[in-house]
């Protein structure tokens, strides 16, 4: 068992604000993903959940407990690090049961349940070998086996992927989702990777600069960023994101900038607004007599697959994802299509994605997180 509540936790080194006012509620038996980019204060976050750091402010309660000041040993929690930091001079065997052998269980117990930890991670026959022996990830494996040993209520994990090769990576996300679905228990899990943080995570907290973005399930975090710096970290390429604006045709409304003229299936009045459109790359559809979208194609590259195609809408450049072979040729015009339900709207100034009340876009940073509200007249983009 175990529950997990950040609240309102700070951490500041100097002038530095590592973690800004953060608040998570992470549920027994979570997959939980500390998602950001490099600096964000995932690790600070995590070393403070771990006791290895002291928040300058805020609490930490595992199963309603608070443990903000408890020391590390004392807590039910495993941590597994980037590097495995095994004991170079101990056998497989012996780094495993260590956490067991430091809190003075009889051998023959340790001896037990290192053998199923090690079964469990296919770890059996390499109990005799020393860590140098061993491949990287099979030293994660090992790594992970410690901290699976004294049956934690949480495991702590700080890109524990990393080190890896990216075949490795793979097979390892695979057996960490396995893993999580057998035991059942709370993972707390830091990556800047978001393929990791798609494929594993139930629930992923981005966090930016210090401060949580958005909390949600994958598919919420991709479908509906709460703010361009959401829609820009996820995916690959990213979302599109221009400068653009909401205007009024014959009672219905439509979104353009140079190269865009897109119609976003809402019946309304309104004057000009000012909106950042972000539209995903593989929600572009090549179009030849249409065109929500006109431009000069710029670049196409081949990933295998698919294809990316890159286009000059005037002063910007976007990027649209399609199936091989998509038959454009650089240099030359084409029409792009999108439907109205793939349109994002954010403002321009904070970011924050817009709902459209009436006439009047709404700052979404008025509304609670992933409110349902107002979607009668615009579905796709509340
Ligand atoms: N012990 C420390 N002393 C001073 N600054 C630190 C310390 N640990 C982290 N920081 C700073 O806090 C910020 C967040 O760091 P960190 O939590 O390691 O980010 P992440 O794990 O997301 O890359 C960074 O600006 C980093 O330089
Ligand atoms: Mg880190």
């Amino acid at each position: 068992m175990a529950r997990l509540q950040i609240e309102a936790v700070s951490k500041r080194f100097g002038a530095t604000d590592a973690v800004r006012d953060v608040d998570l509620d992470i549920a027994d038996g979570e997959f939980m993903v500390l998602l950001g980019p490099s600096g964000c204060g995932k690790s600070t976050l995590l070393r403070m959940i771990a006791g290895l750091e002291l928040p300058t402010s805020g609490r930490i309660l595992l199963d309603g407990r608070d443990i903000t000041e408890l020391a590390p040993q004392q807590r039910d929690l495993a941590m597994v690090f980037q590097s495995y930091a095994l004991y170079p001079h101990l056998t497989v065997e012996r780094n495993i049961g260590f956490p067991l052998k430091s809190r003075r269980l009889p051998r023959a117990r340790i001896a037990e349940r290192v053998a199923q930890v090690a079964a469990t991670l296919e770890l059996t026959p390499l109990l005799g070998r020393r860590p140098a022996a061993l491949s990287g990830g099979q030293r994660q494996r090992v790594a992970l086996a410690r901290a699976m040993v004294r049956d934690p209520g949480a495991f702590l994990m700080d890109e524990p992927l990393s080190n890896l090769d990216a075949k490795l990576r793979s097979a390892t996300r695979a057996e960490l989702i396995g893993l999580h679905r057998r035991l059942g228990t709370t993972f707390l899990y830091v990556t800047h990777d978001q393929v990791e943080a798609m494929t594993m995570a139930t629930r992923i907290a981005l966090l930016n600069d210090g401060h949580v973005e958005q909390v949600g399930t994958p598919t919420e975090l991709y479908d509906r960023p709460r703010s361009t710096f959401v829609a820009g970290f996820l995916g690959a390429p990213p979302m599109n994101l221009l400068p653009a604006t909401v205007s009024e045709r014959a009672g219905r409304l439509r979104v353009g900038a140079e190269g865009l003229d897109a119609a976003l299936g809402i019946a309304d009045t309104c004057g000009d607004t000012a909106v950042t459109v972000g539209i995903r790359p593989e929600r572009l559809r090549i179009d030849p007599t249409a065109g929500d979208l006109r431009g000069r194609v710029r670049m196409v590259e081949n990933l295998g697959s698919e294809e990316l195609v890159h286009l000059d809408l005037g002063m910007r450049q976007i990027c649209a994802r399609v199936p091989r072979p998509a038959g454009v040729v650089a240099g030359t015009e084409i029409g792009l299509s999108v439907d109205p339900a793939d349109i994002h709207l954010f403002h321009p100034e904070s970011g924050l994605r817009m709902k459209w009340h009436g006439a009047q876009p709404v700052r979404a940073d008025a509304e609670p997180d992933h409110a349902e509200a107002d979607v009668s007249v615009a579905p796709s983009l509340s």
